[in-house]
C-alpha cells in the first residue's frame, strides 16, 4: 500500500473520492481524456478492484454498454457486453463466455489518508 506521499506523485492518477464508489457498483475513467474510458473500478465485498477497459476476447475490446455499466445484473460479475463474457470482480477471471480462463488486465490502487482513490499509471 503506498503512502499519502506516494500516491500524490506523478506515477499516481487521481480518480475520485473513494467512497463515491459503493458496494457492488462500478465506475470507468478516462484519466488520458481519450474520450473512451481506459479502465474501470469496482467495488466488491467491500474492496476497490481496478481493471483495464479491455476485454481479452478480442484485442482489448471496450467493455461497457453505456457509461460505468461493467456489471451484470445481478451485480456479481464484470460483463462484457460485446459477447457476453463474464469476469469475477476481485481477480479478473472469465468464468463465462468466449475468453474463458483468461483474464483483465489489473490495475494497482491506492486510498489515501484524504480518502482519495488513485490509480498506479
Ligand atoms: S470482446 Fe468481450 S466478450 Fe467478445
Amino acid at each position: 500500500m503506498a503512502t499519502t506521499r506516494e500516491a500524490r506523485s506523478p506515477r499516481w492518477l487521481r480518480l475520485c473520492r473513494a467512497d463515491e464508489i459503493g458496494e457492488a457498483q462500478s465506475r470507468g475513467f478516462d484519466p488520458d481524456d481519450e474520450g473512451q474510458d481506459s479502465l474501470f473500478v469496482v467495488r466488491w465485498q467491500g474492496q476497490l478492484h481496478g481493471w483495464r477497459n479491455a476485454c481479452p476476447h478480442v484485442g482489448g475490446a471496450p467493455m461497457a454498454w453505456r457509461r460505468d455499466a461493467y456489471l451484470n445484473a445481478e451485480r456479481t460479475r464484470i460483463v462484457c457486453h460485446a459477447h457476453g463474457a463474464e469476469f469475477m470482480p476481485d481477480t479478473g477471471l472469465c468464468v463465462q463466455g468466449p475468453c474463458r480462463g483468461e483474464r483483465l488486465i489489473n490495475i494497482e490502487l491506492v486510498v489515501d489518508a484524504d480518502g482519495e482513490l488513485f490509480a498506479k499509471k
